[in-house]
């Protein structure tokens, strides 16, 4: 790496000139990340587990509907079997355990624990799983990390409206409470939703996600309000009868790409701005500003546009001064899901706008032909954003402590994936420079995914494993591919530096 690459964004002071100096030595020679900085990887529940209806799983909204509309996944897949890591979770712990991580993230199904989803029933071979892995992971020196949510709703409770009906807040905090209770001795770091736009504008908004209901402008706007509300109440939960017991974190992950405007006219900066702060700021500035609620751009504008239809009120539904207050601060850390950047500009508003999150947002937005594609349409390998972005959150949220929860490139199919070295190297130099040269308060990172495993909508076409699975193999074998020894590699080189040094030699 070639010390201009590393100009910061930032005004070059005489005391950053110490850190770029040890960012160039350090990057030269490896990855030398702050010696407490944790690494680690990611799946989530319905993405490997399989065994949907053994053990005493109910059934939830993915099951649901996959079962009844295979066509809706790209090669007519579903989870059923997924990577069968209900079967195999000791080896997936041993596959984890040889990259040499500090964390594993993974999700809890809320159907394995809650078959019916309410709480007056605790399926004991759900529970018996989870602390099999909680144990098998601590005993190996890998601290587990839980996401309470990721996507995988109980069927019952979408029969009750899902998430657009406000309930569904006191149905989740009845199911974080029993988490918090069987696990919270030995958990210390939790998540209460991962990705809370693809919850509820794909799953409410008509993006494809299940439960796959179309009401976009509407049910998005619904979802996203229980969903906050919910967030808050688990982590009131957690903050007042568990933190000072179990000692532990409680926190949430929200996913953006960056904006980067197309020009420098101000039309496409606002466009960009406009973007962070409808598809990220709608979860972050309730949680993490210091104003509170949704931001007020994003008000202004779904007012504006919901009067202009001729509706009562706006379709975004407000939160009261109390309710901002219940909300506001209510996380430890800022988890992130990051993959790629798009080019933001301007669009004019149609005369007659159809009701819709995509209408009120209205941006253009595309992707810069020299990028590096990869096999998902939505991710180009474009590390620079990055960097941007954490600097961004650090200007808008007074630099909170930020836990990168989720990075990584899809493949399709190959052992040798350079693309994914070459992705990952990247992002990671992004992040050392943001960190080291920007300041920029971020302590963990970790690639998404451990395994090969079911992509959603794109069932088994698109494949985010550091270890490919074989998924007509009937035993479900796994074997490392080429990033494997790097991401090892990576970590364990990275330990070599104390940055503590590092900070008292910039301090002086
Ligand atoms: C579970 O689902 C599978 C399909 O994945 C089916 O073949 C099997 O009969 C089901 N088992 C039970 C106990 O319902
Ligand atoms: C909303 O409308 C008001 C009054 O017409 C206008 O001043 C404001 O700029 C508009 N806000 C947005 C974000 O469009
Ligand atoms: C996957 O497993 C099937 C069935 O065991 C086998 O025929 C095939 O060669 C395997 N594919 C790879 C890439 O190992």
């Amino acid at each position: 790496m070639k010390l201009k690459e590393l100009s910061s964004p930032i005004p070059c002071t005489f005391t950053n000139i110490w850190i770029i100096l040890f960012a160039f030595l350090s990057t030269s020679s490896g990855s030398h990340f702050p010696k407490n900085f944790k690494f680690g990887v990611s799946t989530a529940s319905y993405q490997i587990e399989g065994a949907w209806n053994v053990s005493g799983k109910g059934e939830n909204i993915w099951d649901r509907m996959t079962h009844e509309h295979p066509n809706w996944i790209e090669d007519r897949t579903n989870g059923d079997v997924a990577c069968d890591s209900y079967h195999q979770w000791k080896t997936d712990i041993e596959l984890i355990n040889n990259l040499g991580v500090d964390f594993y993230r993974f999700s809890l199904s809320w159907s394995r624990l809650l078959p019916t989803g309410f709480s007056n029933y605790v399926n004991p071979d759900g529970v018996r799983y989870y602390n099999g892995i909680i144990n098998e992971l601590l005993k190996n020196n890998i601290e587990p990390i839980i996401t309470i949510y990721h996507w995988d709703l109980p069927q019952p409770i979408q029969n009750e409206g899902g998430w657009p009906n406000i309930v569904t807040a006191e149905y989740f905090a009845d199911y974080a409470k029993v988490a918090f209770e069987l696990f919270g001795d030995r958990v210390k770091t939790w998540i209460t939703f991962n990705e809370p736009i693809e919850i509820c504008q794909n799953g409410y908004g008509g993006g494809g996600k299940a439960p796959r209901i179309f009401s976009s402008g509407v049910s998005d706007y619904l979802c996203g309000r229980t969903l906050l509300m919910a967030h808050a109440k688990v982590f009131h939960l957690y903050d007042r009868h568990y933190r000072h017991k179990q000692q532990g974190k409680i926190g949430v992950t929200i996913n953006t790409g960056w904006f980067e405007p197309k020009s420098n006219d101000p039309k496409d900066v606002a466009a960009a701005e406009l973007s962070l702060q409808m598809m990220f700021g709608w979860w972050t500035n309730p949680i993490f500003s210091k104003t509170g609620d949704y931001p007020l751009l994003m008000k202004d504008r779904i007012a504006n546009i919901s009067r202009a239809q001729h509706f009562k009120r706006s379709r975004l539904p407000n939160f009261n001064n109390e309710e901002i207050k219940f909300i506001q601060g209510t996380s430890d850390f800022l988890g992130l899901n990051h993959y790629s950047t798009v080019l933001a500009s301007y669009a004019p508003l149609p005369n007659v706008i159809p009701v819709s999150f995509s209408n009120d947002l209205n941006v253009k937005t595309e992707v810069d032909p020299k990028w590096i594609p990869s096999a998902a349409t939505w991710i180009h390998d474009v590390p620079w954003g990055f960097r941007k972005l954490l600097n961004w959150i650090k200007g808008e949220y007074n630099n909170p402590p930020v836990f990168v929860t989720e990075n990584g490139y899809p493949d399709v199919g190959q052992f040798n994936d350079m693309e994914r070295i070459h992705y990952l190297q990247g992002y990671l130099d992004e992040l050392l420079k943001a960190i080291l040269v920007d300041d920029c308060n971020v302590y963990a990172y970790s690639v998404w995914s451990v395994l090969d495993n079911m992509e959603w909508n794109r069932g088994y076409t698109l494949k985010f494993g550091l270890y490919h699975v074989n998924f007509t193999d009937p035993k479900r074998k796994r074997s490392p591919k080429s990033s494997v020894q790097f991401y090892k590699d990576f970590i364990k080189s990275s330990r070599k530096f104390d940055s503590i040094e590092m900070k008292s030699m910039v301090s002086n």
